[in-house]
């Protein structure tokens, strides 16, 4: 099968989360399964050119219809990771990628449907026919709209698109502009409810909504995801939307690629280990206190490595902290924020403990130390409010960090807590606490921390069932193929 996957992110080159490394995970599984795939992207300013092998330009002269006129761009192809890549640089005056960031600009409406209009022309002109393109948020969206109502009519009616909703949260609401930009006439058929009016607001089109109405199929990221999305009000909105259209919606949980995140093979940390080694993670351990200055004690470190978002539960992250150092732990953070204010909170934090021997907060993004604090941390707190998928917990597991997590989205899927539930000892990986607040934290952090301190072989016991989890891309690889299989022939 032909596959293109056009996405707004693709580890390690870009990324900003899990949105990423599933893009180049996936893409990876389905090649290693006999598929033909290519990753389309923007050329962003600061895209890590270190990870691109052979960057030239393949197609000089692409000219993408924009409003009343085109825009010209030049499409640049190149290996990253030995995946094919191909990056679209606009040449106009709202230097739509040259902005040092991803997201965050106050035209990303403009910026990312521009990208999907230039992803399928570029298809288009080339020649490429894929059987399946696949889509990814509400960057992307407007991917399966314009195909329908654009690029059929031109030759791509055998084109199927499956579109993955990461984050029901971001959707993108926005004014009828779109429609004049990307050559979509008819303003009174967009703006029916049928298509891609908002479900609240009249007067405004929903780009995630668009992309749900006309996908040949929609997935989101964990089956239980995928529940609350249809049925606890987890769409934000979008709920109504997805019962219309639940024949065609079903949620695949992510994987996470084993060539990029394994301590057997990883050269981000001082020593390799796997789970008939683990004494050796202590290597990292130590490396991990030596790189933060943090004291060496007999203590476990709980790390929280992630996106500081509401959605991550930033009250209870910070509890998390001064628990952790209550109970007699060590802390760590990795974390950047997009949000002003939660970026001054945690500098706050910072201030606040910078001389306490037990704990690091590090601001920023830095995907190197990422590694280390996986490797090096005994466990890993993930209390999120709600959680598509998650895959810190994942990658935690895999390097034998027992996870903390509070139960919802993917992170229920995935993590079994020791004490609570009917799975049996073998599967039982980490903590769990189902409420969002102080005492949820605290119920599964004590357990976990009186664990560590007093019955290591059990601790121990946790982190090999951990290590033994298989949340490898082959199980959603498989998943993936049979819903391109299902739509390709209709
Ligand atoms: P989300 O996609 O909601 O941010 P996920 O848990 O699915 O959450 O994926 C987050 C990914 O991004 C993981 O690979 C995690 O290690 C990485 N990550 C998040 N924040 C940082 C950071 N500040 N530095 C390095 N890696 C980060
Ligand atoms: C989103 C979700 C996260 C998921 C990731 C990759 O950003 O917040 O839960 O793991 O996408 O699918």
């Amino acid at each position: 099968m032909f596959i293109v996957q056009i996405a707004p992110e693709c580890a390690p080159v870009v990324k900003a989360g899990g949105l990423g490394d599933v893009v180049f995970g996936l893409s990876r599984e389905l090649e290693i399964r006999g598929n033909d795939v290519e990753i389309i992207l923007p050329k962003y300013d600061n895209l890590r050119s270190d990870k691109i092998w052979g960057m030239t330009v393949t197609y000089q002269d692409l000219w993408v219809p924009w409003y009343n006129g085109a825009v010209h761009c030049t499409v640049f192809f190149g290996f990253v990771s030995g995946r094919k890549c191909f990056f679209i640089e606009p040449h106009s005056q709202d230097n739509f990628f040259n902005r040092n960031t991803v997201y965050g600009c106050h035209d990303d409406v403009k910026r990312f449907v521009f990208f999907s209009k230039a992803a399928l022309e570029f298809l288009f002109v080339t020649g490429k026919r894929p059987d399946i393109i696949h889509c990814h948020d509400w960057q992307t969206a407007i991917v399966p709209v314009l195909l329908s109502e654009i690029y059929r009519f031109h030759g791509m009616h055998h084109q199927r698109v499956c579109f993955t909703v990461h984050n029901f949260k971001h959707q993108r609401v926005t004014g009828a502009e779109i429609l004049t930009a990307t050559g979509l006439g008819r303003p009174d058929y967009y703006f029916r409810y049928e298509q891609m009016r908002d479900n609240f607001n009249p007067n405004a089109l929903n780009l995630m909504k668009s992309g749900i109405v006309y996908s040949n199929f929609v997935t989101t990221v964990s089956p239980h995801h995928a529940h609350e999305a249809l049925h606890c009000d987890q769409s934000f909105g979008l709920g109504h939307t997805l019962h219309a259209f639940r024949d065609k919606f079903g949620g695949i949980l992510n994987g996470v690629d084993y060539d990029v995140w394994n301590p057997a093979i990883d050269h981000f940390i001082p020593a390799n280990y796997d789970s008939s080694s683990i004494d050796k993670k202590y290597i990292s351990k130590e490396s991990l206190r030596d790189r933060f200055l943090l004291r060496k004690d007999y203590k476990p470190i709980i790390a929280y490595v992630g996106r500081l978002d509401d959605q991550k539960g930033i009250n209870l992250i910070t509890h998390a902290i001064h628990y952790t150092l209550r109970l007699g732990g060590q802390f760590v953070l990795l974390g950047a924020a997009s949000n002003q204010g939660i970026h001054n909170h945690f500098m706050h934090q910072k201030r606040m403990l910078n001389d306490n021997p037990d704990c690091h907060i590090e601001i920023g993004f830095n995907e190197e130390l990422s590694h280390l604090i996986y490797a090096g941390a005994d466990m890993m707190i993930v209390p999120s409010l709600f959680e598509p998928c998650g895959l810190a917990q994942l990658i935690a597991l895999k390097y034998g960090t027992v996870p903390v997590v509070r139960s919802v989205g993917g992170l229920a899927d995935t993590v079994f807590d020791k004490d609570y539930g009917s799975t049996d000892w073998e599967h039982r990986n980490g903590f769990v606490f189902n409420n969002a607040d102080y005492q949820g934290v605290e119920s599964a952090l004590a357990r976990a921390i009186s664990l560590w301190y007093s019955y290591p072989d059990d601790f121990r016991s946790l982190i090999i069932h951990g290590m033994n989890c298989d949340y490898s891309w082959n199980n959603p690889g498989h998943h993936y193929l049979n819903v391109y299989n299902l739509i390709k022939d209709k």
